[in-house]
């Protein structure tokens, strides 16, 4: 009885903390380098997320091991709803068939809400000549221990499908690891590197300013973001599907009215126009309001998990 009593006295504390949550600046832990696709996600919602709770959202990132230090401090963090985890299917799925993570991605998180998803796109430096997804891979399978492709680390999203990729043409490709496609996305600009396999949100500005080379999406329809853009089925590599979907998290025990409020302001952003804008431009979509619970996050997640770590695991991917 006397060792139990701190605690009855804690969850009344917690409880109590939770009905006027949240009081202070929430973190949202971005598990990869600023400027990247992640980034660009937690800012848009920042804003609009700020309205709904009433207290500012501050992204900070923590980057390393492919996205699995930033998902690891939050499955450490107090269970206080003041520090979030976004991030994605290779962050949130992937990690766990890869890395030995000191944290259980199902059983040490909390799922928030889920945001939405978007496709990849294969693409170039400047200086590559090739015009079409054919002559891109005939151009990679002629020069393809030379090519450099640049990845977020071991298991990144970016990792995987340049593995896919290589493994659907019959190539070996030197990957080149960065701590988020942010920084990778500028030696590609500049050539240091010569392609990647990455998420449409991050490449589709830089493939419309004429920076980079975009040869197609890896989706079974075109992306409204980018309508002129082939998908794989049409140039070349049929089947060549992967899409990246978001969710965010808070630590396993946060209590249920926080996550309630972190939800809510979640749904808040998402229906915002300006928010449903800004992520539609970059080719994101946004799932309705039925995928958007934390309920709904949870068992995809789960799902996922027992749908890719097989498959991963097969693969054998190397750490380095
Ligand atoms: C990032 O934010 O840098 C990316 O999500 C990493 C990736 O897609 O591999």
């Amino acid at each position: 009885m006397k060792k139990l009593l701190p605690w009855v006295l804690l969850s009344f504390v917690w409880a109590a903390q939770a009905q006027s949550f949240p009081t202070r600046a929430v973190t949202m832990v971005v598990p990869f380098a600023a400027g990247g696709p992640v980034d660009t996600v937690a800012r848009i919602l920042a804003e609009p997320m700020r309205k709904s709770l009433g207290q500012p959202v501050v992204v900070e990132s923590t980057t390393g091991a492919g996205g699995s230090i930033g998902v690891g401090r939050v499955a450490r963090a107090a269970p206080d709803g003041y520090t979030l985890s976004i991030g994605h299917w290779s962050t949130h799925v992937v990690n766990g068939a890869v890395y030995p993570l000191a944290y259980d991605l199902l059983k040490d998180l909390e799922p928030v809400g889920m945001i939405g998803g978007n496709p990849m796109i294969i693409v170039a430096k400047p200086g590559v000549e090739a015009a079409s997804l054919k002559e891109l891979v005939a151009w990679v399978r002629a020069n393809h221990e030379k090519v450099n492709v640049g990845t977020a680390g071991a298991g990144s999203s970016t990792h995987i499908a340049g593995i896919y990729f290589a493994n659907e043409i019959g190539a070996k490709l030197q990957f080149i690891p960065y701590k988020g496609t942010g920084p990778a996305m500028k030696d590609l600009m500049g050539g240091q590197i010569d392609m990647m396999v990455d998420q449409l949100s991050n490449s589709i500005p830089q493939v419309k300013a004429g920076r980079i080379r975009g040869y197609a999406i890896t989706a079974k329809e075109r992306s409204a973001a980018a309508p002129d853009m082939p998908t794989v089925d049409e140039a070349g590599l049929p089947g060549l599907h992967i899409a990246i979907w978001y969710g965010i998290w808070a630590p396993r025990g946060t209590p249920k009215e926080a996550v309630a409020k972190l939800n809510q302001a979640v749904r808040d952003a998402l229906a915002d126009p300006d928010t449903r804008k800004r992520l539609g431009d970059l080719g994101m979509e946004i799932v309705p309001p039925e995928r958007q619970s934390p309920e709904a996050l949870g068992a995809h997640q789960k799902a996922e998990i027992e749908k890719w770590w097989p498959i991963i695991k097969a693969a054998d991917i190397k750490l380095n």
